[in-house]
């Protein structure tokens, strides 16, 4: 189906609210239309999850997310027989879902899953498109409007949980960062309702407390963790008291770190 008459079909209203910083719109277009891959990078909070919802209701596509962990099985993907009133029935995990009926399946975190869940993609993401499912006997091919999303973040990655180059060479790939100054003012702006000033006061903030990362701070503050202070601040909590809660609590439980953040901020809303 071309591009143009899927989104067509969609109300505008019902489409998350995404700020693009890029061309990821198009690429992940591009992606949908050529029936190819997509991997998404970047640090926690940045909007990777917000992108995904936002390109799904553009393209009228339902979206299966799956967050992935050491404990999930390709089962949990692919599906399982159950017991029910008495007898087996087959029921179909998110993967599978995706694929019989169309849409996008997310895969977050993905490098959280053990790499034998991993190879169940394989053979979905290279031109085979295909999903076997031994224990029904089954060979899925995927429709032309299936897609496969999967994300990480790589500031968490050790070399025991890295992609298999086999797997990673299946995706294209992009990376996502905090947005630019004027775009993430917007975006706090917009999801919390703040003044735009407060919100630009904020973001500058959130350099500062950014460029304190890697002394003393394993991630810098997200965009995420920027909108619930704008959002507490709009609400009507003293400035003071939503910055502890938000921006400095969340991103480290050392005294000495805290009291650093606590500095910085009181240096911009003291
Ligand atoms: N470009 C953007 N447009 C609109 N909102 C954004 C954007 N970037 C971040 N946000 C805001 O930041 C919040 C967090 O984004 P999101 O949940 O997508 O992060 P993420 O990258 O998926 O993080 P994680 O890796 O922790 O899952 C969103 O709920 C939204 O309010
Ligand atoms: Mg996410």
């Amino acid at each position: 189906m071309p591009l143009s008459s899927v989104a067509n079909c969609v109300d505008e209203r019902d489409i998350p609210f995404y700020e693009s910083v890029g061309n990821e719109c198009s690429m992940f277009e591009h992606a949908f239309r050529q029936r190819l891959p997509l991997l998404l990078k970047g640090p926690t909070g940045c909007g990777k999850t917000r992108f995904v919802s936002h390109m799904a209701a553009k393209l009228g596509r339902p979206l299966f997310t799956i967050s992935c962990h050491d404990d999930l099985t390709s089962a949990d993907l692919t599906g399982r027989y159950l017991l029910q009133g008495g007898e087996t029935r087959w029921v179909d995990g998110p993967l599978t879902r995706a694929v019989r009926e169309g849409g996008i399946c997310y895969l977050d975190e993905v490098v959280e899953a053990r790499k034998d869940v991993t190879v169940v993609l394989h053979p979905l993401t290279d031109d085979r498109r295909l999903l076997p499912l031994e224990r029904t006997g089954e060979l899925l091919e995927a429709p032309d409007d299936f897609m496969l999303v999967v994300s990480y973040n790589p500031g968490y990655q050790h070399i025991l949980k890295s992609l298999k180059p086999s797997t990673r060479q299946r995706f294209l790939a992009m990376s996502f960062d905090f947005p630019p100054p004027k775009v993430e003012r917007d975006i706090v702006a917009r999801e919390s309702g703040l003044p735009d000033d407060q919100c630009a006061a904020l973001v500058n903030l959130a350099a500062s407390l950014r460029a304190m990362k890697g002394q003393d701070l394993e991630e810098g503050v997200s965009t995420r963790l920027l909108v619930y202070c704008a959002t507490l601040i709009a609400a009507g909590v003293p400035i003071l008291e939503a910055a502890r809660a938000t921006l400095v609590e969340p991103l480290s439980d050392d005294a000495d770190v805290q009291e650093g953040l606590m500095e910085a901020i009181q240096a911009t809303f003291g």
